[in-house]
């Protein structure tokens, strides 16, 4: 047989291969309906998957290479590697003394408005070194890993100066850099007011001003980020604000993305879809107005439940409506060191069935091929596909509805990213 697919690497013994196969991001029906190949298998060269089928077509199909490493999964169920398309996962510091304050009846506004917040952790991340946040940010990296997760999303946003700011980004990369996972960095320069630019009109002008004439073009230019994103919020940035930032962005070739209605609804999603963004996140206060907007735009939305959740808001993001008016819906951890500490995406998919009322099929799509969208790597990930990154989540059940069941905390067999094998 000449025509087989030579490969160094075979998944095969699954009970069912979810595929999620399909363009991206699905939305509507398409959002429940995961691709599924009853008894498939994979195989892979260089980390890339050059087959899928029928584990009964294998041996006809797929030419093993001397030395190919196999991965027999026994009966096991086998998901893409997840893709989390929204962390905040460089910080210096933690902000388990604000956990208390909230418990105590604060609210992550009033804590925010007093100083503490976001800016706390910029305090703390300035002040860390290179070498500490990469070292760190590589640790949660691989630690999310063992929850399933292959593909990272990573906002800036603790320095609000040039210097900081961009070193959170090279920590990204280089953590990154020395690991198998997919990685898409995002400026978020306009997470909030620095403190040197509060109380003073003038100030805070002038941060805006240097967001859109020096950092942007200068993080476009230099390749420290594809994306552009601005918290729209009462303690953060005003539309008009945030408008020119993704105007900015716009001009120096980054894809955009608005931090929207996570508190309130201060018009963030209507920006979102009026300026055609990659994705809006958070959305818990988005209007009707705004999810129309995002259906028109094609904008994913990226809901963050755990942090919902942390915050002891009362309401979830609108789900539901979402997939009825079209919206994709993309689900990831959000994690960080105020409004979400939770580093595991499938707890985070499971509260997405819990508090937005996802279905499992449509969770599953949503932290896959919709996170890869989102993230902008859905040429890369989000599928078992050939051409794609091999990466897989194997479930010690076999059936992946298990991996939604188990709450709090579902039974990984193994992750593979990139054809690299790390137990669970
Ligand atoms: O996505 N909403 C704004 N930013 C983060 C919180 C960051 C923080 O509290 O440190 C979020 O929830
Ligand atoms: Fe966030």
């Amino acid at each position: 047989m000449t025509d087989r697919v030579r490969a160094d690497f075979v998944v095969r013994g699954a009970s069912e291969l979810a595929t999620c196969a399909g363009p991206a991001p699905a939305r509507g029906a398409e959002q429940g309906r995961v691709a599924v190949l009853p008894r498939g298998a994979v195989a892979a060269r260089e980390g890339k998957i050059v087959w899928v089928g029928p584990e009964d077509a294998l041996a006809a199909s797929v030419e093993l290479v001397p030395g190919a490493r196999r991965l027999d999964v026994e009966g096991r169920a086998v998901l893409p590697g997840l893709v989390d398309a929204h962390t905040h996962l460089v910080w210096g510091g933690d902000r388990a003394d604000e956990f208390e304050k909230r418990l105590a009846g604060a609210t992550y506004s009033e804590i925010a408005a007093a100083g503490g917040g976001i800016l706390g952790t910029v305090k703390k991340t300035r002040a860390a070194s290179l070498d500490e946040l990469t070292a760190s940010a590589g640790a949660r990296m691989d630690r999310m890993a063992r929850w399933g997760v292959t593909s990272f999303e990573v906002k800036s946003g603790y320095g609000l100066c040039a210097e900081a700011e961009y070193k959170m980004l090279e920590a990204a990369r280089r953590a990154a850099a020395t690991r198998p996972y997919a990685l898409a960095t995002t400026f978020l320069g306009a997470h909030t007011m620095p403190p040197e630019a509060r109380g003073d009109a003038a100030a805070r002008a002038r941060y805006v001003d240097a967001l859109c004439d020096e950092m942007i073009p200068h993080v476009a230019e230099a390749g420290l980020a594809r994306f552009v994103d601005v918290f729209v919020d009462a303690n953060a940035f005003g539309v008009e604000e945030a408008r020119r930032v993704l105007d900015a962005g716009r001009r120096a070739g980054l894809g955009l993305k608005v931090h929207a209605d996570q508190l309130a609804s201060d018009g963030g999603a209507e920006l979102a879809g009026e300026m055609g963004a990659v994705s809006a996140e958070h959305l818990e206060h988005a209007s009707e107005a705004g999810l129309k907007a995002l259906a028109a735009a094609g904008t994913v939305a990226v809901l963050l439940p755990a942090a919902t959740l942390f915050l002891r808001m009362k309401e979830a993001a609108p789900a539901r409506r979402m997939i009825e008016l079209g919206v994709p819906v993309a689900l990831s951890t959000d994690v960080n060191p105020g409004s979400c500490p939770c580093e595991s995406l499938p707890v985070t998919m499971q509260l997405g069935c819990l508090l937005c009322g996802l279905t499992v099929d449509e969770a599953i799509v949503a932290a896959t091929l919709n996170g890869a969208a989102a993230a902008g790597l859905a040429e890369v990930a989000g599928s078992v596909e050939v051409g794609k990154r091999c990466d897989l989540l194997v479930l010690d059940a076999a059936e992946r509805r298990q991996l939604l069941y188990q709450f709090g905390a579902p039974r990984l067999f193994a992750t593979v990213a990139a054809g690299h094998v790390l137990t669970a």
